[in-house]
């Protein structure tokens, strides 16, 4: 179901095939999306070059909330429309970001980030959370980033059920 060394293998830029296929493995049978969303949070950090944080924030009312990730300690809650995730979450569209200290409002956890990529996680016409990465490397992320870290979405929600509850 997993190969334990694809863990510390890094993947050439955009090239997501590998990653997708161990999802697939990693989500076969399990349908907690706390759980799901951890697993894709660690596989994916250990495998994607060049990326200091990956994880989810899940929308609470109109707040969203840090859920599992990779990287260090950020920020718990970020309003809708604000930073970057905020943002793509309120336009419920993928948002690049090349350089993030020219994005007006970016909300800066780490500071090593330099460039970013947020997909929004939405089910129907549901809007669950997001999804974000963070390079620190200005202009990491391109269209093949988006499509795949949409597919991983995509089958994220896909595989699992409700979001996790709130404590
Ligand atoms: N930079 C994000 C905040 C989340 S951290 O990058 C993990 C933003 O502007 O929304």
């Amino acid at each position: 179901m997993f190969d334990s060394d694809f863990e510390t293998a890094r993947l050439p830029r955009g090239d997501y095939a590998p990653l997708l296929s161990q999802l697939d493995g990693l989500l076969a049978g399990e349908a907690d999306l706390g759980a799901n969303a951890a697993n894709l949070a660690a596989l994916a950090f250990h495998a994607l070059p060049d990326i200091n944080w990956l994880g989810c924030y899940w929308l609470r009312g109109d707040t969203l909330v840090v859920g599992a990730f990779q990287g260090r300690p950020a920020c718990t809650r970020i309003a809708l429309g604000q930073g970057v995730c905020g943002t793509a979450a309120a336009r419920r569209e993928t948002v690049i970001v090349e350089d993030v200290h020219a994005f007006p409002g970016h909300i800066a956890c780490d500071p090593a980030s330099r460039s970013e990529i947020v997909v929004p996680l939405i089910r129907g016409d549901r809007l669950l959370g997001v999804l974000d990465v963070d390079s620190p490397l200005p202009a990491r992320f391109d269209a093949r980033d988006r499509t795949g870290l949409e597919a991983m979405a995509a089958r994220l929600l896909a595989a699992s059920g409700e979001a996790p509850p709130l404590p």
